[in-house]
């Protein structure tokens, strides 16, 4: 570790790392600091262990921040397909599990050697487990305390500290802290991609369903996903969940649709004539779940072989399958969540630099901002392409 270098990376994470690989390939000297003993865990423990590191879809729809508009630049001057290309370039195997997102073949360990590997190519010096304080601007950039004596200067300093999510793996509030130390402006932060929470008599349905999965449609206000729903013991995740409470805010019903594949009012309708003698639980139990299909009945009451139903009962049952309205109680918070929404105010920097209007000089990349990706790989791409569009310009 020198005294002074051009750039400084706080934060060794995707974002960190790729901006350091772009800023030292430029003929940039580098240093990442990370006060984690080990880098790249969250990527480690990324898609189930395989990373799931972009998607082909990647377009400005799929992030959500105060501004919408913010993200355009830095994704078309570093695309889904430029990272595809780097990844090729490793020779790492991947494939398309579904809805456009990539995964590892192997291990998500394979992308953390190939950003590490990049970075060291690119001449960068990266310093684990060492804390960093007193940030200073000074005449020439910013001087900065790392580890307890040393301190380095650089010319640019890039924040690249992440968000708050499962702080066990080193998640800090450092980067919103150095936004407010220098009067920039930070949009509340809420956890993000995370399983929903439920009190009451519907928290003891979901524990009585618990591990049970089913195909549904979610929606808060306009906003509906399609994926996989998940009763767990402490309320209800899975994909569709995960994406919706991004948009969910507390006080507010969400409305589940748990058989969006077709109209289930006309199939019970046709099922009552074309099967009359058979059970409602029976006829359900093609259509969900037993235990789900049960579970409804007994909370409707509603039971019988399908002749004894009348079309009023139908619609009550179908109303109840299509249109499910239930109001969590919370969310698991940052330690399960997979993201952090909110963050540092977009208003505050260039969306074709991520350098700081007020403050020339100083970045931030990657999570710590206000842009904040849908699951399905987004957020590794935020993190490569403001990293990228960073790295180019410190
Ligand atoms: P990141 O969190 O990667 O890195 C921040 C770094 O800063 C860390 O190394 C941390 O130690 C360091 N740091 C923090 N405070 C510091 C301080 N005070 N001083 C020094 N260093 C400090 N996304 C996706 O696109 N596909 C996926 O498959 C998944 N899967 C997934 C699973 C789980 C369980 C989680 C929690 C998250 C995901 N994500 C994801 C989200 C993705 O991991 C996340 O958006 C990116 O890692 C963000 O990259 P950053 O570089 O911004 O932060």
């Amino acid at each position: 570790m020198r005294s002074s270098y051009d750039v400084i990376i706080i934060g060794a994470g995707a974002a960190g790392l790729f901006c350091a690989a772009t800023a030292g390939m430029r003929g940039r000297s580098v240093l990442v600091l990370d006060h984690a003993k080990k880098i790249g865990e969250k990527i480690r423990i990324s898609g189930g262990g395989r990373c799931n590191f972009t998607n082909l879809n990647t377009a400005p729809d799929r992030f959500i921040s105060q501004n919408p508009h913010f993200c355009k630049s830095a994704l078309s001057q570093y695309t889904q397909h430029d990272f595809i290309d780097l990844v090729n370039r490793y020779r790492i195997g991947w494939h398309e599990k579904k809805l456009g997102q990539l995964f590892c073949n192997e291990s998500a360990g394979q992308i953390i050697d190939m950003l590490l590997t990049e970075a060291q190519n690119a001449g960068a010096d990266i310093a684990k487990d060492t804390a960093v304080s007193d940030i200073q601007q000074t005449a020439g950039g910013f001087s900065l305390l790392a580890g307890t004596k040393d301190t380095i200067t650089a010319q640019s300093l890039v924040i690249a500290t992440g968000g708050l999510s499962i702080p066990k793996i080193g998640a800090s509030k450092f980067g919103y802290d150095i936004a407010r130390q220098f009067d920039l402006p930070v949009v509340q932060t809420r956890a993000g991609l995370v399983p929903l929470t439920f009190q009451s008599s519907m928290l003891e349905a979901c524990k009585s369903l618990s591990g049970l999965s089913v195909d549904a449609r979610v929606m808060a206000g306009n906003t509906g996903f399609s994926e996989g729903l998940l009763f767990t013991h402490r309320g209800l995740s899975g994909p569709s969940i995960l994406q919706i409470s991004s948009y969910w805010r507390e006080g507010d019903d969400i409305a589940i649709n748990l058989y969006p594949a077709s109209d289930i009012l006309q199939i019970l309708k046709d099922q009552r004539k074309s099967a009359p003698k058979r059970s409602l639980s029976k006829t359900l139990s093609a259509l969900l779940p037993a235990r789900l299909g049960d579970t409804i009945c007994q909370d409707l009451g509603i039971q019988g072989n399908m002749a004894d139903l009348s079309d009023a009962a139908l619609k009550t049952l179908a109303a109840r399958i299509e249109d499910w309205h239930v109001r969590p109680g919370g969310t698991e918070g940052y330690r399960t969540a997979e993201v952090t929404l909110g963050g540092v105010d977009t208003n505050a920097l260039s969306s074709k630099t991520m350098e700081c209007k007020t403050v020339p000089g100083l970045y931030f990349i990657g999570e710590v901002m206000d842009v904040t990706g849908h699951l399905g790989g987004y957020n590794f791409q935020w993190a490569w392409s403001s990293g990228y569009v960073a790295g180019m310009n410190t």
